[in-house]
């Protein structure tokens, strides 16, 4: 991946002025790795507007064309994919390189267990630290083999199995990663491939391989753990996608909004299923004032359009039951929650030590590091708010390869005193392409 060829590209973000104005964030990241996959196992062409051209899924795309998709963009933007057919898929050449992306490598990995091919994994630094035997186990149950490195994580060779073995698996982490991988294994396997999700985590994949004709079912249990059953030897339709917003991008300058004095901004085509809108809901419980707008259906997803008014916001103590619905977005509560007024303690988030970096870790050093009061906790932060007050400001903050980490700060940036240096702005582009034009857009900057 260029990104992490080149030279780490820091930046300075400083105390902004009012924001304002309408704009709209890139595609829902889910959503777009999910719509190239299906699209390449369906037979025919499928067309997919709006979505997310950022590096993670652009290495879904490459991996897909590795195994017999053909994905071309027009000169509109529309991603035109000629799928295979599932079982169809075709050996790839080349280890698949994953560049930072845990959804492409997880969802891969499902979607290859159950065909007769083998593929090795490869990826960059961050995503070569993280725990794949959370989808290695009951792939190996199905009947795939692994060849990992230490401790289950890439560079690992995986040897799919065609016909693979159906199993009923309850998931011990709340993952969709986990979940999807599962289904796309079943979609090739014979007979029902059953995933007992006992906390909802985001159901796009259930929603999208119905969509595509899928025989997909969900029940709830007597416990009311979701159960959801897929019937292998799936034929898909191809089919005509538009990728909403994407929520956890919408969130950065949802925050800024809510946090630079005097603003007002409008999020246009923000996807607002319930399983990924938390962030909304607990912004709103902190004094926020976020209204939705224009609430309709995009292509079987919620969407609305958000108008965020700069409010006085107050510290908070969320249940961690609702960590799934906002589990991206924890970096940038953290920094509403260092404004706030008031006290907020974040629990039950251990998941979050195993994304694109140890977010608790991570998040705590840079906020001390730009004058936050922050307790770093085993499952997770106590952060004493400044009341309002900007940040001191500082840097550079260690943003170890991690999107959300580096957007974070910027925009924590944008209410200090003495400014924000980010070490590196490169990741961004994993996951939200023109980031900075679209702080220039609110006024934030020049
Ligand atoms: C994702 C699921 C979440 C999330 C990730 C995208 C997905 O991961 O953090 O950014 O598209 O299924 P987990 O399933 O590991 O919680």
């Amino acid at each position: 991946m260029p990104a992490h060829n080149d030279a780490p590209t820091p930046a300075t973000f400083t105390a902004a002025p009012a924001l304002s104005g309408t704009i709209t964030v890139p595609g829902d990241k889910s959503i777009s790795h999910r719509s190239l996959m299906l699209s390449a196992l369906a037979i025919g062409e499928s067309r997919v507007e709006g979505l997310l051209e950022g590096e993670d899924v652009l290495a879904t795309a490459d991996a897909m064309r590795a195994m017999g998709a053909d994905i071309v963009r027009d000169a509109d933007g529309t991603w035109h994919v000629h799928g295979v057919g599932v079982g169809c898929l075709l050996q790839p050449q080349v280890a698949l390189d994953m560049g930072n992306s845990g959804t492409s490598t997880r969802l891969l990995m499902g979607l290859i267990a159950s065909h007769a091919l083998t593929a090795t994994f490869v990826g960059d630094a961050s995503l070569s630290r993280r725990p794949m035997g959370r989808v290695i186990d009951p792939l190996s149950n199905m009947g795939a083999a692994f060849t990992a490195s230490p401790g289950g994580r890439l560079p690992l060779t995986l040897r799919g199995i065609c016909p693979a073995v159906p199993i009923e698996y309850r998931l011990p982490v709340a993952s969709a990663q986990v979940k999807s991988a599962l289904l796309l294994a079943g979609l090739n396997t014979p007979g029902i491939t059953r995933v007992i999700e006992p906390v909802a985590t985001r159901d796009h994949s259930e929603r999208m391989l119905r969509g595509f004709g899928a025989d997909l079912t969900v029940d709830i249990d007597n416990d009311g753990a979701r159960v959801i059953s897929i019937r292998g030897e799936a034929m898909l339709q191809p089919q005509n996608i538009v990728v909403p917003g994407d929520p956890s991008s919408a969130a950065f300058p949802m925050v800024a909004a809510l946090l630079v004095p005097g603003s007002q901004v409008t999020i246009r085509n923000v996807g607002l299923n319930p399983t990924r809108a938390g962030l909304v809901d607990l912004l709103r419980e902190m004094g926020g004032d976020i209204a939705i707008i224009r609430p309709r259906d995009v292509g079987g997803e919620p969407v609305g359009d958000l108008v965020v008014t700069a409010s006085r916001l107050s510290g908070i103590d969320p249940d961690p039951a609702r960590a799934p619905s906002m589990i991206d977005e924890y970096p940038i509560a953290f920094v509403a929650a260092a404004l706030a007024h008031g006290r907020s303690v974040f629990r039950g988030l251990e998941e979050l030590r195993v994304k694109e970096s140890d977010r608790l870790t991570t998040m705590a050093i840079g906020l001390r590091a730009i004058g936050a009061q922050v307790e770093e906790t085993e499952d997770g932060l106590i952060i004493e708010g400044t009341g309002g007050e900007p940040l001191s400001g500082g840097g550079p903050v260690a943003t170890l390869l991690d999107h959300r980490i580096a957007m974070s700060f910027a925009i924590a940036g944008l209410v200090s005193r003495g400014g924000v240096t980010v070490d590196d702005m490169r990741p961004v582009a994993t996951s939200f392409p023109g980031f900075v034009d679209l702080l220039k857009a609110m006024g934030a900057m020049e």
